[in-house]
């Protein structure tokens, strides 16, 4: 019988349908999700969850039921094409997102989580500024933080960095790199990467963070939960462990390096991944029966 409930925005996206699959094996756990199928796909849906279709700025309406814990990744989420969305960005993100936080204030939900970025952690300059979708994350950050402060809100925070893995986007204007690569590789077409590919990712298993997340949830308190994996790849060295022919383009190669990476989530709940990159790259070549040129 379930006695809590349990709200996921973004559940129909990447992240947020591992996290819905972890939730609802404990069958104390009435699992909702929020998504506007922005980017989502009812591909995604997990069997045992409720899905409701909506913005998050409509919440208060969405959702009448009050739930012991909001996991809150339903934002847009890239970074590259924020450019020419700000207006999307703006409104999914600051919008919806203060939508959110109030909805957590005014209905004294036991506890929010937030899917924050790493982006605000660039080595070079200061990370949070250089586009418009790392502002949006590390402005609600801020907006978390003093909502703890002024209100006594209940929340704890996460950073991912670049998750992979299963239900990945490989298409379209939203794909992710690991699953662009993949379907480069299935499709025998060179590997594209934008130059100068020495940026560097901290490369994390999808189901690393969803079960990271989940014990944030469960024990965390405040700000600081970076679930990274600690290995960094360069661009151009996930590209070679494809293999194949590499496309250099011009674009917005984002942040170069990760900085400072709070350690909190290791220290405080014993967090660890489980699966690297380049296993998981050589794992997928070995089950395609097919090699390139
Ligand atoms: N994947 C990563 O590597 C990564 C890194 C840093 C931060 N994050 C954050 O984690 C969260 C999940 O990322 P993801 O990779 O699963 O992205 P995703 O695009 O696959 O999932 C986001 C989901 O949220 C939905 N959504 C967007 N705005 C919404 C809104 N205003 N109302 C309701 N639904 C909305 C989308 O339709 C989508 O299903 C995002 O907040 C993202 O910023 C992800």
């Amino acid at each position: 019988m379930a006695t809590r409930i349990v709200l996921v925005t973004g559940g129909a996206g990447h992240v947020g349908s591992h996290i819905i699959e972890m939730l609802v094996k404990d069958t104390s756990n009435q699992v909702i999700s929020l998504d506007n199928y922005f980017a989502g796909s009812k591909d995604n849906h997990i069997d045992g969850a409720e899905y409701r279709s909506g913005h998050t700025k409509d919440i208060e309406t969405l959702v009448p039921e009050t739930p012991d814990i909001v996991y809150h990744l339903g934002e847009y989420a890239r970074i590259a094409p924020s450019f020419d969305d700000i207006q999307e960005v703006y409104d999914m993100n600051i919008v919806g997102t203060f939508a959110v936080v109030e909805f957590c204030r005014t209905r004294k939900v036991g506890k929010l989580v937030y899917a924050a970025s790493s982006t605000k952690f660039a080595i070079e300059g200061n990370g949070r500024h250089q586009n418009p979708y790392a502002f949006t994350k590390a402005t609600n950050v801020d907006l978390i933080n003093n909502y703890g402060e002024w209100y006594g809100l209940k929340y704890a925070i996460c950073y991912f960095y670049n998750a992979f893995g299963p239900r990945e986007n490989g298409k379209g204007k939203y794909a992710t790199l690991i699953a662009k690569f993949e379907h480069a590789y299935l499709n025998a077409k060179p590997l594209t990467v934008v130059k100068p590919g020495t940026q560097r990712r901290n490369f994390t298993y999808v189901k690393d963070l969803a079960r990271g997340i989940i014990q944030v949830g469960e024990k965390g308190q405040g700000d600081g939960y970076s679930l990274n994996n600690t290995k960094g790849f360069s661009v151009v060295e996930i590209a070679e462990a494809f293999g194949g022919k590499i496309n250099y383009i011009d674009g917005y190669p984002g942040r170069f390096d990760s900085g400072d990476n709070p350690i909190k989530a290791r220290k405080e709940l014993g967090w660890e991944t489980t699966v690297d990159i380049l296993d998981y790259i050589k794992e997928f070549k070995n089950s395609h029966s097919f090699t390139i040129e």
